[in-house]
């Protein structure tokens, strides 16, 4: 027998409250019953979202919900500013050439976030950009983007912040509404401890102005379609009415626990995360701007073949965590710690990295990392 833990940065574990209500008899979505719930979660998605907008939600991934943003937003032909650091900062660049916009991109080298000057130096030369689009959290590196900073340019530009916060929302803190954020977006296999398969995205008056005027074809992810069906507590097509029953749990979970709390664990568990690799004698590859969602360590250089780190913690000690992709595979692992995860959890993934760490000729004292997770949380309950 081998007990399994899930450390990656989606799909993150999901509560076993929540698993149980999955096991529960279907009900319509056309039905008093789930208006009822949808309602409730209408107004757990505000608070989450930190915002007095209508938070759509979509049945799809994020991805589709990018999507969303893309086609719901331009017309054909304008331009876009999209900031690469990593895999989903790609992805914008993708999403605007295939609905025929034209991007000028900002590609950071792994691990870099945007910085500010960088971004105002590109705003000054594109004028005519409608939308600076990026992530709050860029999930390929662990690098946290300065989204206020970002959407404070925006705003002076004239252009719309489109933030993907698929791993940033309900992590740590993203106020939409008192940082300006135009359109926010997050997914459920994440922060929300939820299966995939649905999507949120929130947009300001300022987006819904640009909405109006946008003219790229859309069909199911129409959001003046969606926005009219949710204001009568429906969806447009059918939804994934079981995720949606979660997420009233997961929204529930969460405003009990109480943001600013759920911000303080992660932040906790990420410390202790890097305070480990540092104990360890392993390079973060988000040295200057580490994000609270997901800590990406560098594979040491004496460890040839990477991609054996998670691979022996998987097969042999039954911790799933993730690893590089594209130019980072075998370059990096990456140890989640959001979403329904403790203190814990994050020792659990630590002692399995020491042991393979060993294992494969890495010199270090077994016990260090796990030492600097007590460490840091010995010190944080002294506070
Ligand atoms: C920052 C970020 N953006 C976008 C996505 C894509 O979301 P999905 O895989 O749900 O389509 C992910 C998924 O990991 C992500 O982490």
């Amino acid at each position: 027998m081998m007990k399994t833990y899930l450390l990656t940065p989606g799909p993150t574990p999901i509560p076993e409250n929540i698993s149980a209500l999955f096991a529960k008899p279907i009900i319509h979505h056309r039905t008093p019953a789930f208006q009822s719930i949808f309602e409730d979660v209408r107004q757990g998605l505000k608070y989450l979202f930190q915002t007095k907008n209508e938070v759509l939600i979509l049945t799809t991934t994020g991805t589709g919900a990018m999507e969303a943003a893309a086609t719901n937003l331009f017309s054909k032909g304008q331009k876009v500013i999209t900031i690469n650091g990593g895999k989903f900062g790609e992805r914008w660049t993708k999403l605007a050439k295939t609905f025929g916009l034209n991007p000028v991109e900002i590609l950071l080298p792994p691990g870099n976030a945007v910085e500010p000057d960088q971004l105002e130096e590109c705003v000054r030369q594109h004028p005519d950009a409608k939308a600076i689009l990026f992530q709050a959290s860029e999930t390929s590196t662990g690098v946290v983007m300065p989204t206020q900073e970002i959407c404070r340019i925006a705003s002076q530009a004239g252009m719309l912040s489109i933030c993907d916060a698929i791993t940033a929302c309900g992590v740590f803190d993203l106020p939409m509404d008192d940082w300006g954020i135009d359109v926010l977006i997050t997914g459920s296999q994440k922060a929300l401890m939820l299966p995939p398969g649905l999507a949120m995205i929130a947009l300001n008056e300022k987006a819904w102005k640009a909405h109006a005027q946008a003219e790229l074809p859309r069909f199911y992810f129409d959001l003046s379609k969606e926005r009219k069906a949710q204001a009568k507590n429906q969806t447009a097509w059918t939804p994934a009415i079981s995720i949606i029953q979660g997420l009233q749990e997961s929204l529930r979970m969460l405003r009990n626990e109480g943001l600013h709390n759920v911000f303080k664990r992660h932040d906790l568990l990420a410390r202790a995360t890097r305070n480990a690799a540092k104990a360890l004698d392993l390079e973060l590859l988000a040295r200057k701007a580490p994000s609270n969602a997901v800590t990406a360590v560098v594979v040491p250089s004496n460890i040839k073949d990477g991609k054996q780190i998670p691979k022996i913690m998987r097969d042999q000690y039954g911790v799933t965590i993730a690893g590089g992709q594209d130019e980072l595979e075998g370059k990096i692992i990456r140890l989640s710690h959001f979403g329904y995860c403790d203190r814990f959890d994050v020792i659990t993934g630590i002692s399995a990295l020491e042991l393979v760490l060993h294992e494969l000729g890495h010199s270090f004292e077994l016990g260090q990392g796990v030492a600097a997770v007590l460490r840091t949380y010995a010190e944080a309950s002294q506070r």
